[in-house]
């Protein structure tokens, strides 16, 4: 598996600000980007220009990257698809992996993320049947490694009852009030598989503005954002940002130097659940 950036930085919702926005992250630092070949919530080709500005005016090579796109289900997209929505759902995979390729500007990805199972209830013969396409996108080369996002503990384990491979990332939205995670963290501890951690600041409004927190931060002179970052690495967890400010760009990625002890990490982790 590559090495993934102990930071990814987040493309969504950048819509024009995309090539900007991505520039400036790679300007500051970020070595790891996430994006999707979702047009409704991401501008993938923008990334895409993104990268070879970057290249051309020489602040990074295509090896320095850790390079991240999903496959999204039709159910997921706007009229804007990025595969024929006729077609099976093996050969939207292939379409959509061609189609990413292109945006980004690259014959392989390091990483390519079902967005999310077709139920949230299950994991259907659907996600089975895309999951084998992807497999195989990996097994051409096309992808050094496959995730899975929005999954649920029940998910993960129908996937692993399949005997299918297990995702080297899990990525999803990580909710203190649910002990960040835990059950789903837990379970990719034990099977070393990276979990990717999503809206840590904005889905836990009640950590990030928590006395607890607000104190560690003046003791460390950081950020109260920092303190939720350099937790999510405390638990092992791969962070994403997408913030727009160049300013909270620079601090995001300095918040691995930022202190906590054990008690800290261990109190932050069952602050709201
Ligand atoms: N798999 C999925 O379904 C899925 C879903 C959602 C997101 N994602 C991925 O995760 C990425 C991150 O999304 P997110 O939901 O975590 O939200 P986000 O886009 O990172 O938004 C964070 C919000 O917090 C604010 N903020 C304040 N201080 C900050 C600081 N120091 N550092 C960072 N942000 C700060 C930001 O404002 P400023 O811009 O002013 O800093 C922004 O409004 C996305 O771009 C996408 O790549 C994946």
């Amino acid at each position: 598996m590559p090495t993934a950036p102990s930071f990814l930085y987040g493309t969504a919702w950048k819509e024009d600000r995309t090539p900007a926005l991505t520039e400036m992250a790679l300007r500051a630092g970020f070595r790891g980007i996430d994006t999707a070949n979702q047009r409704r919530h991401y501008f993938e080709a923008g990334v895409g220009q993104a990268l070879a500005a970057a290249y051309r005016a020489g602040i990074v090579t295509r090896d320095d990257l850790f390079l991240q796109t999903k496959f999204t289900y039709q159910g997921g997209q706007d009229h804007r698809l990025p595969y024929d929505p006729h077609a099976d759902l093996t050969t939207q995979v292939a379409q959509s992996m061609a189609s990413s390729l292109e945006h980004l500007g690259t014959d392989h990805v390091d990483s390519y993320v079902l967005h999310g199972p077709s139920s949230g209830a299950a994991w259907t013969p659907d996600d089975a049947e895309v999951w084998a396409a992807m497999v195989k996108e990996r097994d051409a080369g096309r992808t050094r490694v496959l995730g899975v996002s929005n999954v649920s503990l029940r998910h993960l384990s129908q996937l692993e009852a399949t005997g299918a491979a297990m995702p080297a990332f899990v990525q999803n939205r990580c909710f203190a009030r649910a002990g960040w995670d835990r059950s789903v963290r837990a379970f990719c501890r034990e099977r070393s598989i990276v979990y990717q951690g999503f809206s840590l600041l904005t889905a836990n409004p009640e950590v990030f503005h928590h006395p607890f927190v607000r104190d560690i931060a003046v003791r460390t002179r950081a950020t109260q954002a920092q303190v939720i970052f350099r937790f999510a690495l405390a638990v092992g967890m791969l962070p994403l940002t997408g913030t727009s400010d160049p300013e909270h760009m620079t601090q995001d990625l300095a918040s691995d130097t930022v202190t906590l002890t054990a008690d800290e990490v261990r109190a932050i982790e069952t602050l709201a659940g």
